[in-house]
């Protein structure tokens, strides 16, 4: 059984949306192995979005992510890392398909960076580095 780092956004925790998001997962068959509400600082995002340094987004990026809390969970099932990106959604809300999170949930504020609910990992390699992250 395969396990994927999913992350509740600063803007779904403010927007009351926390039990809407976990509900989707579990609807979907996937299990909750683990769950903290976290206030991120910047060592852990910095690590978190390493492969973002240097792009436009990536100073708001963080910003935003230190702007609240985030829930983070450790979410298992067959497929999950894949199959979760695609409950998730594109990364734009605006286009992102209807039935996905972001495409249901997500709004677009015309900022500097996509405030996008969810983070899911993209990969088994992403999914064991940032569980070790945030599940230290
Ligand atoms: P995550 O699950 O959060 O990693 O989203 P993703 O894999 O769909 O996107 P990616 O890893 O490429 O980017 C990480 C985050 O940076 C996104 O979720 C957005 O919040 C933001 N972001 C990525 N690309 C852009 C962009 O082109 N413009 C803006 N404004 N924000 C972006
Ligand atoms: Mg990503």
């Amino acid at each position: 059984i395969e396990e994927t780092l999913v992350l509740i956004k600063p803007d779904g925790v403010s927007r009351n949306l926390t039990g809407e998001i976990l509900r989707r997962i579990e609807a979907k068959g996937y299990s909750l192995v683990d769950l903290r509400l976290v206030q991120a600082d910047r060592d852990l995002l910095s690590a978190h979005y390493a492969e973002h340094e240097g792009k436009p987004f990536y100073e708001p990026l963080i910003g935003f992510m230190e702007s609240g809390p985030i829930v983070a969970a450790r979410i298992a099932g067959n497929r999950v890392i894949e199959g979760f990106r695609s409950l998730a959604g594109t990364t734009d809300p605006t286009t992102a398909a209807p039935g996905t999170i972001r495409g249901d949930l997500g709004r677009d504020w015309g900022l500097a960076v996509q405030q996008n609910l969810v983070h899911g990992s993209d990969s088994p390699e992403s999914a064991a580095r940032e569980l070790a992250l945030w599940f230290a």
